[in-house]
């Protein structure tokens, strides 16, 4: 599997002002833009090449991923090769695409622009707000790949156990077997608390077959008048076709950056682990909690 697509169109209205001239896909999380750990976590389970479903204001994104000679030859002449190594990522062996999706109908919609690209092989899809484990240190993807080569299946999702509030926030699964690789019965978009099969929601990482096209193209608006990608999955599974979630490991939470708050925690954890500047944050944090 060498495709992955990931979505970095949406308007991050949750994070306003902080996103109004910027995309919430390029807020540092530690050091790093989110999408930065997003890519390398995928280069590590051997995806070649990336499309960014991007939208109006999302060039920083690019600009992030092409090489910036003027900045790599002024480091060079001043000897930072520290600094040049940490730039090593836009010279990954991964080729970068970017397409529009020209209305904003929804994340089912941004996965439908990725129709030619994909071809008919099997892709990633890693939304582009979401970062899984600290530091990204996650190997779930290939967890996802194995499983896809094992079964015989149209889909593959990442699930993770969510306290009982953030239920009506995510996709929730009514999963076959209580195991830490099953089978999907059923995924509802945004429960209410009373209707939610499960507390697993879906951790922002898809394997897909080009089918999930179909279903797209099938699928009518739904929560908030968008087109869901979980309503395009329910309909894959009401077609019969087989779809399975891996659930993420113990300490292998999903930093979504989405809102305030888990913006907020993830930021202050990343920075925390900093292997340089985390004692002193550390420190820093315990003097203010003594004053
Ligand atoms: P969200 O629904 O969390 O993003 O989508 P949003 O619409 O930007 O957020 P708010 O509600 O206004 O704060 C998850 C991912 O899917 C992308 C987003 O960019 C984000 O990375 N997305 C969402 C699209 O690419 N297109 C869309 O139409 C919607």
């Amino acid at each position: 599997m060498k495709n992955a697509v990931i979505p970095v169109a949406g308007l991050g209205t949750r994070l306003l002002p902080a996103t109004k001239s910027q995309p919430k896909e390029m807020l540092p999380v530690g050091r790093k833009p989110i999408v930065q750990y997003i890519v390398e976590e995928l280069i590590r389970v051997g995806i070649h090449e990336v499309l960014f479903i991007t939208g109006p204001g999302k060039t920083s994104i690019e600009n992030h991923f092409g090489i910036n000679h003027e900045l790599v030859q002024t480091l060079r002449e001043k000897g930072k090769e520290e600094l040049l190594a940490e730039l090593e990522f836009d010279r990954f062996q991964a080729q970068y695409y970017f397409t529009r999706q020209r209305q904003l109908l929804g994340l089912g919609h941004a996965v439908l622009c990725a129709r030619s690209f994909v071809g008919h092989d099997p892709f990633v899809v890693a939304l582009g707000d979401s970062i899984i484990g600290l530091h990204a240190q996650s190997d779930v993807v290939h967890r996802m790949q194995q499983c896809f080569d094992q079964h015989d299946c149209t889909a593959v999702i990442a699930f993770e156990e969510v306290p009982e509030h953030e239920i009506p926030q995510y996709g929730i699964a009514r999963p076959k077997q209580d195991n830490d690789v099953f089978e999907v019965a059923d995924i509802i978009e945004k429960p209410d608390l009373d209707e939610a099969p499960s507390n697993l929601a879906v951790a922002a990482r898809y394997i897909f077959t080009p089918k999930i096209f179909d279903a797209l193209d099938r699928t009518e608006p739904g929560k908030g008048g968008e087109i869901q990608l979980t309503d395009a999955i329910k309909l894959l599974l009401e077609d019969g076709e087989r779809v399975y979630g891996v659930r993420l490991n113990e300490g292998e939470r999903r930093y979504d950056i989405g809102n305030f708050e888990s913006y907020f925690q993830a930021f202050t954890e990343f920075a925390l682990a900093d292997e340089k500047y985390g004692t002193l944050l550390r420190e820093y944090i315990a003097s203010l909690n003594r004053a």
